[in-house]
């Protein structure tokens, strides 16, 4: 079969059949992966696909299991992962912490992440740990104040997750604001598990995006086409968690930037295929083929506000991805398929 060289600037397609220029990291998992985890959650999977919902509490058990890991352990799990996304075609990725949700560790799954990419996330506010139960405002100030200076040195961007059951609109308000006066850059998970504030404050906040996006209503799809906010979709939670796929389509007519990301995680999606999550996208959110892989590549870089990848363009940085396939369609086409030959970074 012939080989595809997935690189590029993105809206520039192939040449032929055989021979193809397409996006340069084509593959890539830009954004939002949680890579720093120690622990197993096979047995709530194995739950919820006999009808338990997904509630997000299953973070406390990954953060019982990481912060018991040694940094030796968390180093090796989290280079296996980074082995099997470079294996799938990733070539950059963002990792988030959130499974440490104290100081110490929080600011060291945060040092072990630099240790595989830049682009760094402190995510403190992602679930409130036993330990704080019925003091959610209390653990809201420990993020904003020593667990922020702490992660600060680690981290070059902050997150929340915004979600009924999670932290309320006005709590990750006080985590953006917090996090921009000391000059992180802004993201929030939001819309997840159902309709609510979270597009809305990212978009007041200023966030470079808003994460997952599964339930929008009209003006939630409107603030985000009149905002520099991108929607970035995680259609591998949305299939693993059995939540309903959003109309991609429709926030892309509107007018706004969008992103693909596996959201690769021990909970919600466990996956590190970007192939994948492009083949869902065309299959059930009503992309094109050719608007997932820009969003899986072009929009990753937007998120991460990154001109020197995501693109093939003078200067830009020379990442590829060599497919055996003869055009970038199979990405959609064969699913589940592992077509990546070469990642080049
Ligand atoms: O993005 N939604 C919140 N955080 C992760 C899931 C974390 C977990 O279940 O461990 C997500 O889906």
């Amino acid at each position: 079969m012939a080989r595809s060289y997935l690189s590029g600037r993105l809206g520039r397609w192939p040449m032929s059949a055989s021979t193809l220029a397409v996006p340069a990291c084509c593959r890539a998992s830009w954004t939002h992966t949680h890579l720093v985890f120690a622990g197993d959650r096979a047995e709530e999977f194995t739950s919820r696909m006999a009808g338990r919902p997904y509630d997000g509490g299953g973070i406390r058990v990954t953060t019982d299991a990481t912060r018991a890991a040694s940094d030796d352990d968390l180093r090796a799990l989290t280079a296996t992962r980074m082995a099997e996304l470079r294996a799938a075609g990733t070539t950059t990725v963002e990792v988030k912490s959130g499974y440490g949700l104290n100081v110490d560790d929080e600011a060291r799954t945060l040092r072990l992440a630099t240790e595989v990419t830049d682009e760094t996330t402190f995510l403190g506010a992602h679930l409130l740990p036993a330990e704080y139960e019925g003091r959610a405002d209390d653990y809201i100030d420990l993020v904003c104040g020593p667990m922020l200076e702490a992660c600060a040195p680690h981290s070059r961007w902050i997150d929340a997750f915004c979600e009924m059951g999670a932290f309320d609109a006005d709590q990750c308000r006080a985590v953006l604001d917090a996090g921009r006066a000391a000059g992180f850059g802004l993201r929030l998970h939001g819309n997840q598990l159902g309709h609510g504030p979270g597009v809305q404050l990212a978009v007041e906040s200023g966030c470079a995006s808003v994460d997952h996006c599964t339930y929008l209503s009209d003006s939630d799809v409107e603030a985000l086409a009149g905002s520099d906010t991108v929607a970035t979709f995680l259609p591998a939670t949305d299939f693993l968690t059995r939540q309903p796929y959003p109309d991609a389509r429709r926030v892309i007519d509107a007018g706004a930037t969008v992103a693909l990301a596996t959201n690769c995680n021990p909970g919600s999606s466990y996956t590190t295929s970007m192939s994948f999550c492009i083949a869902l996208a065309v299959r059930d959110m009503n992309m094109t083929i050719d608007a997932a892989v820009q969003a899986a590549t072009l929009g990753g870089a937007v998120v991460l506000r990154r001109t020197d990848v995501g693109r093939l363009s003078p200067g830009s940085a020379g990442h590829l991805v060599v497919l055996e396939a003869p055009s970038h369609h199979h990405l959609a086409y064969r699913p589940g398929v592992p077509l990546v030959r070469q990642t080049i970074t």
